[in-house]
Parts: structure tokens; C-alpha cells; sequence
């Protein structure tokens, strides 16, 4: 069976193909679709390699053709960025003239990347055979998801910073991550794990009880805050409960985009080194890392009716009652051929459900403005994010967004 990855000439690809060499399941050609015919080249040949010292018989194909590219795919992977590493640093730092957060998914950044990539996704899913799965690792993932569902297309969201929680529960608890469950609760990039199941059995109000301290190092909270939450936020909840400190920081700090592309020139040095043929430490420095784990866990029970439970972003169908059945969330669900399952969560403590909801009402207007722009469109779903609200700042970072992103913006 063949997998198409769309954006193929990501860095990220060889972390892809680490982890297809490792767990197969029938795939017998990975097709590679680019845009970009340098990156391809470079890329795919690196696969190749890493394919051959691996001894596997996996085809590496590769096409800047996105019709041929998904042809009779099996799953179809997107993980692509509109505008590149470039782009990405707009998203950094037009915010900060408003003293608003610049960051790629999260506030006024990420809704710049919203505008830009929800065309492009939905043109994408639409040459897909409506059969195939469409696994999404684009950001902002809950955005794209929700308006892939929306046309009717059978995708599936994810990321990896569950599949990153769970591995550090299990460190922190000395065991195997497959022991290891988590009561994940949110959306994409606003998420808490509630509950830390070793076996089974909820371990986290003992931990919190007993190793707080050390738990709020490893997740990068302060002990109080922590215990005050009872449950651990993922560092993207940072940028919500620490948002001025944050964008302190991003006065003096280097921009992510920048460091990003200095990783990316180094890794692509590395991969056109013919001696290099395993997948590079390099690449352990992008917050993407063991993504590919997640990916082809997905993959693999998606096409295998596996009913196992993984963590993916899903429609909500109920699941967390404040919210409409047709939001996208992020849930440990049952993963079946038809799809996946969210699993009930229960109640929800009200610090985290108010947050959920309001960020919930904006992916909404986001969608919505990605898909009809214009001005008001823009305008209203920033007054909807939690982390503007003010009108004269929905209406300073909608000219600032309009500005810098005209060129992907055809209606700007
Ligand atoms: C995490 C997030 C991804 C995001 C990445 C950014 O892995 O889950 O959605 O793309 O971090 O990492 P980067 O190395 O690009 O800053
Ligand atoms: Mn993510």
C-alpha cells in the first residue's frame, strides 16, 4: 500500500520514515509531494538512503504532482506551511506592536496561519479520494480539522504533545510508555491531562501530592499554580496564564522562526551528505519530535480497525457537553476504521471548561473568516480570542494580520 505525505520535502519527512521503518504495516511506498523540487530531491534521496541501511524493500517516491501523489494512497499525511519559516516569523512579531503574544498557532499568529492554510488544506483534501483518511499535522490542527470535517472530508487531526506527556509520565514514573493513559482534556494546543493512568489506576493526586515540585520543573509550572490547577496544562497554556511574561521574553529573545531555519539549514546539510544515512540528533532540537510515533500509530489502527485508544483531535459529538457537537477537540478516543471515538471525559473543572469554550467560539469565527474572509470576519473572531477580547486590538492586529498576509489572502 502506498502513503502520501504532502509536504514531503519537510524536514520532518526522515522522522516519518524512522518510524514507518520500524512499523510497516503493509506500506510498501511512501510518495513524497512537493512544491519545492530542490527540498524533494534532497529529501527523498536521504529517505532512500535511510530505507536501504535499514535493509527494507519501502519505495521512496517523489512528485511535485499533488493529483498523481495521492492516486490510490492508502492515508494520506499533511504537514505543510504555507509561506514557510518566513511567514512564520511575521506570525512571531506582528502581534508584539499590539503587546499581544506572537506565536505560529496560538492568538493573533496563529490565526494568520489559520487564514493562510485553511484554503490551501481544503483545495488539498478535495483531490483526495473521499474513501482515504486524511491525517492533518498542519497547524493550527483544530482549525483545519474542524474545516476539513466540515466539507465532509474523513480527517483526522493530531499532534504530539500527548503522545510527548505520556512519554514524560513514564519517565518520571520509570515505566514503559505503554502503561501510561492519560485523561486528556481540550482542544489542540489548549490541552490538560487531568487524570495519569499507570495500569489503569489515576497516579497524578499522588503525584501531585507527593512530587509537585518535580512535576512542576518537568512541565514548566510553578509548584502553587500546579497544585492549584490539579491537572498539568501543556506549555502552550503558558502563553495564556503567563502571557505578559511571555512577550517580555519575546522582546529580547530570539524569534523561533529564526532558530528554526538555522536547525533546518543544518539538517538539510546533513541530509545531502551522502555518508549520513540514519535519521539525524539534530532533529531531536524541533518541538516536532516523535511525531512520527504518533503518526504512524494512527496511521496503522486507522487502516487496521486496531480499536486501540490514542489521543487525536475529533469532533466532539457530546463528549464535553459546553461545547457544540460539531467543535473539534482533542480526546483519547477509540481508533477504528470508521474513525475515531472519544472516550467520555466527565466533568470538568470550570478554570479549564470557560477557557476551552472561549477559545472553541473563536476556532469557530476563524474557520469562518478562512473560508469568507473580509475585513469583519477577522476583526470579529480576534475580539473572540481569549487572549485579545479589546476592540481596538482586535482592529490594530486585523489591519497588522491583513498587511503582512495579503498575498495569501486573495479577499485581503
Ligand atoms: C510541537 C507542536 C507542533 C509544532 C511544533 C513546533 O511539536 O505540537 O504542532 O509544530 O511543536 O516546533 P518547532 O521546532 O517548529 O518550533
Ligand atoms: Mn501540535
Amino acid at each position: 500500500m502506498k502513503l502520501a505525505v504532502v509536504g514531503g520535502g519537510s524536514t520532518y519527512t526522515p522522522e516519518l520514515i524512522d518510524g514507518l521503518l520500524s512499523n510497516a504495516f503493509g506500506i510498501d511506498e511512501i510518495t513524497l509531494v512537493d512544491p519545492d523540487a530542490d527540498r524533494l530531491e534532497v529529501v527523498a534521496g536521504f529517505a532512500r538512503r535511510m530505507v536501504g541501511a535499514a535493509g527494507k524493500a519501502t519505495r521512496i517516491t517523489a512528485t511535485d504532482d499533488l493529483d498523481q501523489g495521492v492516486d490510490g494512497a492508502g492515508a494520506v499525511l499533511v504537514q505543510l506551511r504555507v509561506g514557510g519559516q518566513k511567514t512564520r516569523l511575521s506570525d512571531e512579531t506582528f502581534p508584539h506592536a499590539c503587546g499581544c503574544l506572537g506565536q505560529e498557532t496560538t492568538g493573533a499568529g496563529g490565526f494568520a496561519k489559520a487564514l493562510r492554510t485553511v484554503p490551501v488544506m481544503r483545495d488539498i483534501a478535495s483531490r483526495v479520494d473521499p474513501d482515504t483518511w486524511i491525517v492533518d499535522f498542519t497547524n493550527p490542527v483544530g482549525i483545519v480539522t474542524r474545516s476539513l470535517l466540515d466539507a465532509g472530508h474523513k480527517a483526522v487531526g493530531l499532534c504530539n504533545v500527548a503522545i510527548n506527556f505520556q512519554r514524560n509520565f513514564a519517565g518520571l514514573l520509570d515505566v514503559d510508555p505503554g502503561r501510561v493513559g492519560l485523561r486528556h482534556v481540550g482542544l489542540n494546543h489548549l490541552s490538560w491531562e487531568t487524570a495519569v493512568y499507570l495500569d489503569g489506576e489515576d497516579v497524578l493526586p499522588s503525584l501531585l501530592a507527593a512530587r509537585a515540585e518535580e512535576l512542576a520543573e518537568r512541565f514548566r509550572i510553578t509548584p502553587e499554580h500546579l497544585r492549584l490547577q490539579g491537572a498539568v496544562p501543556s506549555y502552550y497554556l503558558r502563553y495564556y496564564y503567563a502571557h505578559d511574561v511571555v512577550v517580555a521574553e519575546q522582546q529580547t529573545e530570539r524569534p523561533r522562526a529564526e532558530v528554526v531555519s538555522d536547525v533546518e539549514q543544518e539538517l538539510l546539510a546533513l541530509y545531502r551528505d551522502e555518508s549520513v544515512v540514519t535519521k539525524p540528533e539534530a532533529l531531536q532540537n524541533r518541538g516536532g519530535r516523535h511525531y512520527s510515533l504518533a503518526a504512524i500509530n494512527l496511521v496503522a489502527s486507522l487502516l487496521q480497525d486496531s480499536r486501540d485508544v490514542q489521543v487525536v483531535n475529533v469532533r466532539n459529538r457530546g463528549t464535553l457537553p459546553f461545547l457544540p457537537d460539531e467543535a473539534v477537540i482533542e480526546a483519547a478516543s477509540t481508533i477504528t476504521a470508521a474513525g475515531p471515538e472519544p472516550l467520555p471525559i466527565g466533568p470538568v473543572d470550570p478554570l479549564l471548561r470557560g477557557l476551552i469554550a472561549h477559545t472553541a467560539a473563536y476556532e469557530e469565527l476563524a474557520v469562518d473568516a478562512a473560508l469568507h474572509g473580509g475585513r469583519d470576519r477577522v476583526v470579529k473572531a480576534l475580539l473572540a480570542h481569549p487572549l485579545v477580547g479589546q476592540y481596538a486590538l482586535a482592529e490594530g492586529l486585523a489591519d497588522r494580520l491583513l498587511a503582512e498576509n495579503a498575498r495569501f489572502l486573495p479577499w485581503a
